[in-house]
């Protein structure tokens, strides 16, 4: 007696001359090996096909992306990185030259992609970053656009001149949230608290100061290598929309910080405590930067400090 046949239809072999091996039209037009009833032939699972198809990080070179390429890598991808700066390709990724502030080279770069990881930003104009990068990601049909937002983006106003020079890069998230929520692509954003390597550079400026100001609100830092790994799970999962929130273990005041900073080199500093201006800075101070429900990040600012600063 034989079972019911399943026949293995092949929609259009992957093109495996475009970067990479893989080209566009392999994705835009979901051209992959399906049986009759729209499944995987045996052996080909959507996971072993997705792993096979490039993943794109934009801003692979970051502090961020630095930890969350090898990360992929690891887990058996290939990965592109998109960079305004050119550098050799490394076993597994390939460097490619674009700039989403003009859209220059981000086509290309595209080409093939099933997932695209989005760590590419700076204190401004991240909206105009995320808009260059689903127009043509839409064009061509990716799958899975994951980004990197910032908690608080939703909940710190900036309404006001003042609120726009000190926290407008909490505006910037927020409009580029919305740009890839609306922009018909299947999406993952994950908004994390402030990175330790960030927190580190602004505390280490401060701190040289003879007297230490510490503007009175609250962080919770989280390391950055933790962002990095639950971004992997997230690029080599199913589009969740908006997923929980990311923070360090602990919040600190910001006078905790610099004190621990202080004590982490044996440095000694009067510290000034600022009251900021603007409804920003009000909403920062009552905690919208914050998440302590979703304190998943396991590693202190202390255990941080111990091993990064030179005692
Ligand atoms: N730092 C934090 O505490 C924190 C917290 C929550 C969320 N985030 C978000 O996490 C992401 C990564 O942050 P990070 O600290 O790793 O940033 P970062 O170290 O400043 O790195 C920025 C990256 O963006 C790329 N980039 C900037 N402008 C670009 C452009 N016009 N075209 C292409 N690439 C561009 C840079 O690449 P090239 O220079 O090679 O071109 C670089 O790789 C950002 O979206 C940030 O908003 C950060």
């Amino acid at each position: 007696m034989c079972g019911p046949t399943r026949s293995v239809r092949l929609v259009d072999q992957p093109n495996r001359d475009g970067i990479d091996g893989w080209h566009s039209r392999d994705v835009a037009h979901g051209s992959r090996a399906v049986t009759d009833d729209g499944r995987n032939p045996p052996g080909v699972t959507k996971e072993s096909e997705a792993m096979t198809m490039p993943i794109l990080v934009t801003g692979g070179t970051g502090t961020l992306g630095r930890r969350l390429v090898p990360r992929l890598t690891a887990a058996g991808a290939t990965v592109r990185v998109l960079t305004r700066h050119g550098r050799p390709d490394e076993e597994g990724v390939r460097y490619l030259t674009g700039d989403l502030t003009t859209g220059d080279g981000v086509e290309p770069a595209l080409d093939g992609v099933r997932t695209i990881v989005h760590c590419a930003g700076s204190n401004k104009g991240d909206d105009v970053l995320a808009r260059n990068l689903v127009q043509p990601a839409s064009a061509q049909g990716a799958l899975h656009l994951v980004y990197i937002s910032v908690v608080g983006a939703d909940r710190i106003p900036i309404v006001s001149a003042v609120d726009r020079a000190m926290f407008g890069y909490f505006g910037f998230k927020l409009a580029s949230e919305r740009i890839i929520a609306g922009s018909g692509l299947p999406w993952t954003t994950l908004r994390a608290t402030q990175f330790h390597d960030l927190i580190l550079t602004t505390v280490r400026q401060l701190a040289k100061l003879p007297v230490v100001p510490a503007p009175v609100a609250r962080f919770q830092p989280v390391e950055t290598d933790e962002v990095a790994a639950r971004l992997v799970e997230l690029a080599m999962g199913e589009p969740a929309g908006l997923v929980p929130d990311m923070g360090g273990p602990r919040v600190y005041t910001v006078a905790e910080l610099i004190r621990a900073y202080l004590r982490a080199v044996g440095g000694r500093r009067p510290i000034l405590p600022i009251r900021m201006p603007g409804r920003a800075a009000r909403a920062v101070r009552e905690g919208a930067n914050l998440a302590p429900e979703h304190a998943v990040g396991k590693r202190t600012w202390e255990e941080f400090l111990a091993e990064r600063v030179p005692a």
